[in-house]
């Protein structure tokens, strides 16, 4: 794509006037930073005024949830919400903006974007304009991070990531299913077998095996995912605990999409068996161990 711009050629013949509303002399009062952030903005809207949508370039047709990084005084953060009454757009920053007036659907929220998020929702965008300079690369990764790992609208993969934090944050980790085979090992179990298996949540699997597992494995979760989950957010959600009615709201999203038929979940499942070594085994590795020690001498 060419991308280059052409002069024009009676650009030379221009009067100092036309530079009248810009003051490149000083930028010191925060008055004039808005401005210019402000001429950032509508210049952004001015170069894409011929597309659909100027304010974005994302495909998004419908978003519910918005969130924009460093609002400053809320251009973007407004003009969007005037864009779409239906949304919820929230503005975030380190200070309040200057301005008191909002359309109803804008929410702005002092915070710092480099600690642990806090939001709940997932976000069908998120905007960042003119933060040119403001993290180290460092900073930059770790905010990407979490704009990517706030891209999910499944509430069961939300469900799921919350309850595997909280369970390292209680320091008992729920990742047993990939560690077992280890631990087996390091306790000196011999002989190590396993099987994997994918387990359909609920009757949508053809082989009627599997169809009538998926309906056990169904039923194993709407029975106990309020007892997993109510215990382990409310007690150790991260980075604060979560209320029971957050709780049930994000439960309530997972029984939805449990019975989606659109939607086919399955779930990772492990078996792993060993056995102690036989007496003669033992002493041949107890033995081995020794000869060791000894040709170290
Ligand atoms: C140059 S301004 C851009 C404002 C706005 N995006 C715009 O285009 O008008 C950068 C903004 O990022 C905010 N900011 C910098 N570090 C931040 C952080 N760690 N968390 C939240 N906001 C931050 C600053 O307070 C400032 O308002």
């Amino acid at each position: 794509m060419d991308i280059s711009i052409e002069i024009d050629p009676d650009y030379y013949d221009l009067q100092r006037d036309d530079y009248a509303d810009t003051d490149f002399a000083s930028c010191t009062s925060d008055e004039q930073q808005f401005e210019s952030l402000e001429a950032g903005h509508l210049l952004c809207i001015l170069l894409d005024a011929h597309t659909e949508n100027p304010l974005f370039q994302a495909p998004v047709k419908d978003p519910k949830q918005i969130l924009d990084i460093g609002t400053g005084r809320g251009n973007w953060a407004i003009d969007t919400a005037d864009m779409f009454p239906n949304t919820t757009v929230r503005g975030v920053d380190l200070f309040p903006p200057p301005g008191d007036w909002l359309p109803p659907n804008c929410i702005m929220e002092v915070d710092d974007v480099l600690q642990e998020w806090t939001w709940r929702q997932p976000f069908d965008l998120i905007h960042i304009l003119q933060l040119i300079g403001a993290f180290t690369p460092v900073e930059w990764d770790g905010l990407f991070s979490q704009c990517y790992n706030m891209s999910t609208d499944s509430s069961m993969v939300q469900f799921t990531e919350a309850v595997f934090r909280a369970g390292q944050e209680w320091d008992h980790p729920l990742d047993t299913l990939d560690t077992m085979r280890a631990a087996m090992e390091k306790a000196g179990f011999v002989d190590i077998h396993e099987k994997r298996y994918r387990w359909p949540v609920g009757p949508w699997a053809r082989d009627p095996t599997l169809k009538e597992a998926g309906r056990l494995h169904y039923h194993q979760w709407t029975a106990g995912m309020e007892g997993w989950g109510m215990y382990l957010l409310t007690k150790f959600g991260v980075p604060t605990p979560w209320t029971k009615e957050e709780v049930q709201v994000l439960l309530a999203g997972v029984r939805k999409e449990l019975q989606n038929p659109h939607v086919h979940m399955w779930q990772y499942a492990r078996r792993v068996w060993g056995r102690k070594p036989m007496a003669e085994e033992d002493v041949k590795v107890k033995s081995e161990a020794v000869v060791i020690g000894d040709s170290g001498i």
